[in-house]
């Protein structure tokens, strides 16, 4: 391992700037959404299941190839697996700046609307505001704003500017929805959410697209299938437990994911908007919303505000995390962090205009990125782990005696459960079952 890399602090560095990776926008407007979408409770069981089925191996199999070789992901690849696999590497690290650059423009409008909430509060034609928000230069603005605040985080480097960040934000996250989903709960009319979310229709949980959904954001808010775990638990000593962050990382980020849904479905409900969130997807949640927000009353300002700064918080530890697998690729062949992060930052940043400017492109971005280029990353991922990473069991074992019991079952996971399930949602997102 290499000598002067930088290091996450401790266990508890480590576990935050993971947790801030996984909780972003992902729990709480695309878990919503989804949710709202594929009919509430089967889609979330379905979520947890793929989560602990498919993600926690994958995630396992991210951390193993990090933290062993003390690479990024293109390094870590080659390491492994020698240089044939650069490629692979190479193709995780475009994947999270095409990530990166539309996350941005989302962060950017809920950059807005917490500004909007604090400013006037929610009144008004909420359909009219988010077309403003979404679109022209004020959307370029904000996601520049929004890129230029991660960029000068991820220059602050490991332990100054990731671990410091996600150590400062996280709590403050989890207190705000926590606060939030005991409100909602409050609310005249929330027992008609709690039935939506929490009651599952069985059929539902045999309905294709449901499964494939529910598949892709397990990766998606898991910060899988491009390096981004992979990248920080390079950043580890070699005495932690892995299978125990795993766990404890993927059942933090449910927990977040599921009490953002206690908070969202009680208040869509509560005020009769159910109708309104199917329709559209991307901006369903920024419409819908706010629309609440302003039906509550005085309370809806203070409530929809924190709602929107709490998404700001965890999409900025997210975004640091995707920054961060493009710089430390980088830093691997030997450029300076502060010019990396520069340099890789304004060019995603560039990158970003396009979706800030169409939403229609913005959608696009997140169908390739979150269904294709994730999935086929972690299907790579976990082959590669199981198959040609040859010392990748051993090294999962180091530095916890416990985590060595759990080879054989991580060894089935990686090699039986994954693939098939990962190579179908691939399939199925690429359209090859409509050819039938
Ligand atoms: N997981 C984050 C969320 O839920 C988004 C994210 C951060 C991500 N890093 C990633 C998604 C890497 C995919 C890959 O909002």
């Amino acid at each position: 391992m290499e000598q002067g890399r930088e290091r996450f602090s401790g266990r508890y560095g480590f576990l935050l700037a993971a947790v801030g990776s996984a909780v972003g926008l992902g729990n709480m407007w695309r878990f919503s959404y989804l949710a709202a979408e594929n009919g509430g409770a089967s889609f979330v069981l379905l979520y947890l299941f793929f989560t602990l089925v498919i993600g926690l191996p994958v995630l396992l199999a991210e951390m193993t190839l990090g933290r062993g070789s003390g690479r990024g992901p293109i390094g870590a690849l080659v390491h492994y697996g020698g240089p044939r696999w650069r490629i692979f590497g190479w193709i995780t690290v475009v994947a999270g700046a095409l990530i990166l650059s539309y996350y941005s423009v989302i962060a950017g409008w809920t950059l807005r609307y917490t500004t909007i909430g604090v400013a006037s509060g929610f009144a008004g034609d909420a359909g009219a505001r988010f077309d403003a928000v979404s679109s022209g230069g004020g959307a370029v603005g904000w996601h520049l704003g929004f890129m230029a605040t991660t960029i000068a985080l991820v220059a602050g480097g490991v332990k100054k500017g990731i671990e410091r960040t996600a150590t400062a934000l996280m709590p403050l996250l989890f207190l705000i929805v926590l606060g939030l989903a005991l409100y909602a709960a409050t609310l005249p009319g929330a027992s008609a959410g709690y039935r939506a979310y929490l009651a599952p229709r069985l059929t539902d949980l045999w309905h294709l697209p449901v499964i494939v959904d529910a598949a892709g954001q397990a990766f998606f808010s898991l910060s899988l299938g491009m390096g981004a775990m992979l990248t920080f638990a390079s950043y580890l000593e070699r005495d932690h437990d892995l299978p125990r962050e795993a766990l404890v990382i993927a059942l933090s980020d449910f927990g977040v994911a599921f009490l953002a849904g206690l908070v969202v479905f009680p208040v869509i409900y509560a005020l009769g908007l159910q109708g309104d969130v199917g329709e559209s997807t991307v901006g369903a949640l920024f419409i819908t919303l706010p629309h609440a927000f302003d039906a509550m009353g005085g309370a809806g300002r203070l409530v929809g505000t924190l709602f929107f700064a709490a998404l700001v918080l965890g999409a900025l530890t997210s975004a640091i995390s995707l920054l961060e697998v493009a710089v430390a690729s980088a830093i691997d062949t030997g450029i300076s962090r502060r010019r990396a992060t520069l340099v890789l930052g304004a060019m995603i940043a560039a990158l970003g205009v396009l979706p800030a400017l169409s939403l229609d492109w913005l959608g696009r971005m997140d169908t390739i990125a979150g269904n294709v280029l994730l999935v086929g990353g972690g299907l790579v991922i976990a082959l590669f782990t199981t198959f040609v990473a040859r010392d990748a069991e051993s090294d999962m074992a180091v530095g916890a005696p416990r985590a060595a019991r759990f080879v054989p079952l991580w060894r089935f996971a990686l090699r039986f459960l994954a693939p098939p399930l990962l190579f179908f949602v691939l399939l199925y997102a690429l359209g090859i079952p409509a050819l039938f």
